[in-house]
This record gives structure tokens, C-alpha cells and sequence, in this order.
């Protein structure tokens, strides 16, 4: 069955009646949702028009755009992943190849990693004197990010480093806070209640975003229609519900690879941004946890789709499509007498990607192979807003439909308190002694 369902979102190998099963989980999940919501510990559905959190990060970012020709995000997963997402989806494509006077904002890099070969690397190419580097960390004491952090003072020296480089932490709490209270650097806060994941439209995001010259204002109007659209409390009137339920419907029946698939490369760090978003909050149980995966169309038609088509009956696609592309490119027309160029030219590239994505989910769909299809309008920044809001208040609900806590990452923390005790820090001996006691592998 092919069934439209609310608004963007369409899917194939579901019917009307499916959903009857989940709506008394719905009702449930719904209700969690709305009293964590009332207690303010569910912090990121009011970011989108939250100008008290909005307005200082876009006047820092604006700020940055002018004053320096690179900006540098220290900082990693939620600290990252969504600046990176959004500014590949809407900043200048290839910008970083322009001179300074016909880009929109600084060159922005994510070295993300604490891999020495990249950072050495981009440290050594950059311009320090016209470089801002941005501390993003909300706990403050993620290892990566500080460690990154001290190799730049040392190359800066301490009384640069405080002119170059802000700090967006915790606004009480952490060892990064503790610095910038004592030196007096810059500074804006991620607030508590929002979870590092879910943290796109607080400054960890939005200044980075604005920095690149990325209309950010249009990027949270965008989030705040999508929430409009995601408060309904009905399963079937509400994309969010939609998309959570549909996920967990697919489950049920042995479908826990969840694939994200948009075709248009500028959404390919959002593919990123989903699979630690969908992972980290739903991956906690023996029991139930969906794995994500990303793919771009058309490039993994030539890669992963084989699997996608023939491979183990284990897993959900969903597909974005973009119904208008940034800017089209008409296709010559040439060797006419050789059919296999004759069909391309007078068409469009954008024509041709949205005929791989309509002919891939049909081919899906004839092979018994259900999938999901979000449309957007065009990869703009509104659309970007709605997309990223739909994607995080879907996790939510869904982690309650799993019936996990979709907000915390224990796992991902044990990994950072034993790394601490490998590399000796005070307050790890205990489990310095663990690992002691662990053969090496
Ligand atoms: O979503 C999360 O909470 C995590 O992925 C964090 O963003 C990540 O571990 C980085 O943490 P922090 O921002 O505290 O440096």
C-alpha cells in the first residue's frame, strides 16, 4: 500500500488501519511528552522562537562573519554535528574557493575529531591571526574538545587566545565555565534542560550557523512552524507522531535499520546529524534500539542500495525528496543517434535525481520493501527548520514509544570516564582499576 499521510510525509507497505495498534502507546508517549514539556526539562521544543537564546547567538555569529576570515568549532557530537548539517546544507557550496569579498561569512571547519593528522593539518594551513575559534562543549569537560583547546593556546599564547576564542558551556557548571569565569572570556550558554543532540538551535548552533552567513533567522521560523504542526495531539494529524510511529510500526516487524535517504548532497551531514540524533537516543536497551544509517542519492544507489534491495528484510528507508533544487542544470543534447544519450538531453540534472529517488522507492516497494518519503519544497532554510525539528521531535516521541529515555547517552559516558582513567585523571582510579583488571584485547 502507498499511503499520504499528514502534510511532507508519504509511505509505502502501511495502511490506515496499521497505526490503530500504536495508538494507545501514542496516547501515551503524547502524554510523557506534554508533562515533561510543563516541567521545562524538555528544552529544545521551545527554542525556535526563544529570542533570549536566539538573539545574542546571531549577533556573536554576525559578529564573527565580519571580524575573522575562519572560524574553528572546537567541539564534538551534539557540539558539532548540527552547525555542520546545517551549514553544508545551506551555506555557500564550494564557498571556501571564493575570495573573502564575494563570500556571505567566514569559512567555518568542524575539525571535530581529535585526530592529531587533521587537526595538525588544518592548524598548520590556517591564518591563526584572522582565526576564531569557538569552544563548544556543554559539559565542559569533554576530553577532545579540551585537549584541542589546549594545543590552540599554546599556539596562540593565553592573551590572544582570550581575544579569538569563545566559549558556548553550561552557564553554571563544568571546568570550561570555571576558565571563563576566572580569565574572563567570552561566552554564551547551552541551558540544561537541552540535550547536546537536540542542541542545533541553541548557540552551540545557531552561532556557527550565523558565522557562515547562513540565514539562521529563516532556520528557526522554519523549526517553529514544524513544531506548530508537531504539537497536535492526534497519532495521525501529527508529522512528528507520524514519523516516530511509522519507525516503531517497521520495528515491530523486524525492521530495525532505519535508513535515512535524502537525495540532494547538500542534506548529506544531516544524514550524520540523524544517525547520532536516532542512535544515541534510542539505542539503550537489550531489547529494542533501531540502528540508523545514512546514505545520499544518487551516489549510494551505486553503493548501498544492493543491499537495501536484495539484503536481509531488516530495514526502513526513508527517502527525502526535493521537490524544486537550488539552481538546475539542462542536460546538451548530443549523439542523438545513441539512445542512451538521446533520452538525457533536454532534461535536467534536478530531473533526473528526483526520477532516481521516484524509481528507487518503486523498485523498493515492488520488491516488498516499504519506505518512508519526506518532501521538501527546496533545500532552503525554513525547510532545513522544519526538517531538523521533525527529525528531533520524532526521536522523542519515539524513544518513549521504545520506552527508553531518548535524553540521556550512559553509554556514551561510561566510554568518556574510562578514557579519562587511561590517560590518568584524578577522581578515575577506580575505574583506572577496572581497566587494570580487563586483558587488553
Ligand atoms: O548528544 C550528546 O549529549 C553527546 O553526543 C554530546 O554532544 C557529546 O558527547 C559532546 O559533549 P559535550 O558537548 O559535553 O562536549
Amino acid at each position: 500500500a502507498s499511503l499520504a499521510l499528514e502534510g511532507q510525509i508519504g509511505v509505502h507497505g502501511l495502511s490506515a488501519g496499521d497505526f490503530t495498534s500504536l495508538e494507545e502507546a501514542a496516547e501515551s508517549a503524547h502524554r510523557k511528552l506534554w508533562e515533561l514539556r510543563g516541567s521545562g526539562a524538555l528544552g529544545f521544543w521551545s527554542l525556535p522562537d526563544d529570542a533570549a537564546i536566539r538573539d545574542p547567538a546571531l549577533e556573536l555569529g554576525e559578529e564573527l562573519a565580519r571580524r575573522f576570515e575562519n572560524v574553528v568549532v572546537l567541539g564534538i557530537g551534539g557540539s558539532s554535528l548540527g552547525a555542520k548539517a546545517v551549514i553544508s546544507a545551506l551555506g555557500d557550496r564550494f564557498g571556501d574557493l571564493l575570495p573573502r569579498s564575494r563570500r556571505s561569512g567566514a569559512r567555518v571547519f568542524f575539525p571535530d575529531n581529535s585526530d592529531p593528522a587533521t587537526f595538525t593539518a588544518l592548524l598548520e594551513r590556517l591564518d591563526l591571526g584572522s582565526t576564531c575559534f569557538l569552544v563548544i562543549t556543554k559539559s565542559g569537560s569533554t576530553a577532545e574538545t579540551l585537549s584541542q583547546l589546549l594545543v590552540v593556546r599554546e599556539r596562540l599564547g593565553s592573551s590572544k587566545l582570550i581575544q579569538q576564542t569563545v566559549a558556548i558551556t553550561d552557564p553554571e557548571e563544568g571546568p570550561l565555565r570555571r576558565i571563563v569565569r576566572e580569565e574572563g572570556w567570552r561566552s554564551l550558554p547551552i541551558p540544561p534542560s537541552v540535550g547536546g543532540r537536540f542542541s542545533v538551535l541553541t548557540a552551540a548552533g545557531l552561532v556557527p550557523i550565523a558565522a557562515a552567513g547562513v540565514d539562521a533567522r529563516s532556520l528557526c521560523k522554519g523549526a517553529a512552524e514544524m513544531r506548530e504542526r508537531c504539537e497536535a495531539p492526534s497519532l495521525r494529524k501529527n508529522p512528528a507522531y507520524l514519523l516516530g510511529g511509522i519507525h516503531r510500526l517497521f520495528d515491530r516487524r523486524g525492521r530495525n535499520i532505519h535508513v535515512l535517504f535524502p537525495y540532494a548532497d547538500a542534506l548529506r551531514d544531516v544524514g550524520d546529524w540523524f544517525v547520532q540524533l536516532w542512535a544515541e537516543s534510542l539505542g539503550k536497551s537489550e531489547t529494542v534500539g533501531p540502528t540508523p544509517l545514512r546514505a545520499v542519492g544518487a551516489t549510494d544507489q551505486h553503493s548501498l542500495l544492493q543491499l537495501l534491495a536484495q539484503g536481509p528484510q531488516d530495514k526502513l528507508v526513508s527517502f527525502i525528496g526535493v521537490e524544486e533544487p537550488a539552481t538546475d542544470l539542462e542536460i546538451p543534447r548530443a549523439w542523438t543517434e545513441h539512445e542512451a544519450f538521446a533520452y538525457l538531453g533536454g532534461k535536467t540534472l534536478g530531473r533526473l535525481l528526483d526520477a532516481e529517488r521516484q524509481g528507487t522507492a518503486a523498485a523498493l516497494a515492488e520488491g516488498g520493501r516499504p519506505s518512508v518519503t519526506i518532501r521538501l519544497p527546496r533545500v532552503d532554510a525554513r525547510s532545513v527548520g522544519e526538517l531538523l525539528f521533525l527529525w528531533e521531535a520524532a526521536t522523542a516521541f519515539a524513544g518513549f514509544l521504545y520506552g527508553v529515555d531518548p535524553f540521556n547517552q550512559p553509554g556514551v559516558e561510561a566510554s568518556k570516564q574510562l578514557t579519562q582513567a587511561l590517560l590518568g585523571r584524578p577522581g578515575s582510579e577506580a575505574h583506572a582499576k577496572r581497566l587494570a583488571a580487563r586483558p587488553s584485547p
